[in-house]
């Protein structure tokens, strides 16, 4: 087991890439706490995933939410080995100059600022026992441009920049903290947007080198990896998870499909 007795903080858990790290996670040893906006989401995964898991709601742009949930952890388990950034909202692909404000500051909100604030609140903790990693969701679209997409991958870029920033700082304290750039997997969030027209599966099989979207576990057996002791020279680095798809740059299909 990698990751024995190891406490696991996991925002956003309750459904798709955040579950599925929190099921890995759980498989290697260790007891997890998954966080979700849907608190009732959380418990149900939480007390899925058997009886010494626990579920706190919160929202991870929240500095009170943040702060509660990082205490109610503590109080409870001692410690926070793991800590998971995942929370996330999807854009709505909606061209940059008929976007809200609104919008654009939600997305921001949620991944940019709550890792942010997730990592500051729990890092101390780490600090003080020098030792604790964090792990968080990059995206291809924090390393490519994608047109429409403009707050999600901004909020994205700027994670990976806190990721080599965070890891800097924080390496002295052997607090490790590293990203994963998923390409496209298959998950309720990206179901909806296939189902809704807004991405197209066979352009994107078409476009990745090994020709399929990735599945959750893809994304769960990286932070595993990345969260054990075998990456524990790996630090501020962000590690894609993507079949290739940031490697291509021919400007012919990566795989044949017809
Ligand atoms: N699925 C993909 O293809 C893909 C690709 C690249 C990156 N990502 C990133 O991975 C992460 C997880 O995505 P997913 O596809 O599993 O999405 P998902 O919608 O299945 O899960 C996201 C979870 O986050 C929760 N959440 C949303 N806002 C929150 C908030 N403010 N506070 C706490 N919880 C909140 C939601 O309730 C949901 O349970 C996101 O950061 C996403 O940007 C996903």
């Amino acid at each position: 087991m990698l990751l024995k007795d190891r406490i696991a903080l996991v925002t956003g858990g309750a459904s798709g890439l955040g579950l599925a790290t929190a099921t890995a996670f759980v498989r290697e040893g260790a007891t997890v706490v998954i966080n979700d906006l849907r608190l009732d989401a959380a418990k149900k995964a939480a007390a899925a995933l058997g009886e010494r898991h626990f579920a706190v709601g919160g929202d991870v742009s929240s500095e009170e939410a943040v702060a509660a949930m990082v205490k109610t952890t503590l109080d409870r388990f001692g410690r926070i080995d793991i800590l998971v950034n995942n929370a996330g909202m999807p854009d709505n692909f909606t061209p940059t100059v008929d976007q809200t404000l609104d919008h654009w500051q939600r997305l921001i909100d949620v991944h940019l600022t709550g890792t942010y604030l997730m990592s500051k609140t729990v890092a101390p903790s780490m600090i003080a026992r020098k030792s604790g990693v964090i792990l968080n969701l990059n995206s291809i679209a924090g390393l490519l441009g994608l047109p429409v997409r403009t707050a999600y991958s901004a909020a994205k870029a700027g994670i990976g920049m806190l990721t080599q920033v965070l890891g800097c700082e924080w390496g002295p304290h052997n607090v490790r903290v590293n990203a994963v750039a998923p390409g496209y997997i298959l998950t309720p969030l990206t179901e909806k947007l296939i189902a809704d027209g807004k991405i197209d599966e066979k352009r994107i099989r078409r476009r990745t080198p090994m020709g399929t979207l990735g599945f959750a576990e893809d994304i769960a057996e990286a932070m595993v990896f990345l969260a054990s002791d075998k990456a524990k020279f790996i630090t501020a680095i962000t590690l894609p998870v993507d079949g290739g798809y940031c490697s291509w740059g021919a400007p012919s299909d990566a795989f044949p499909l017809d």
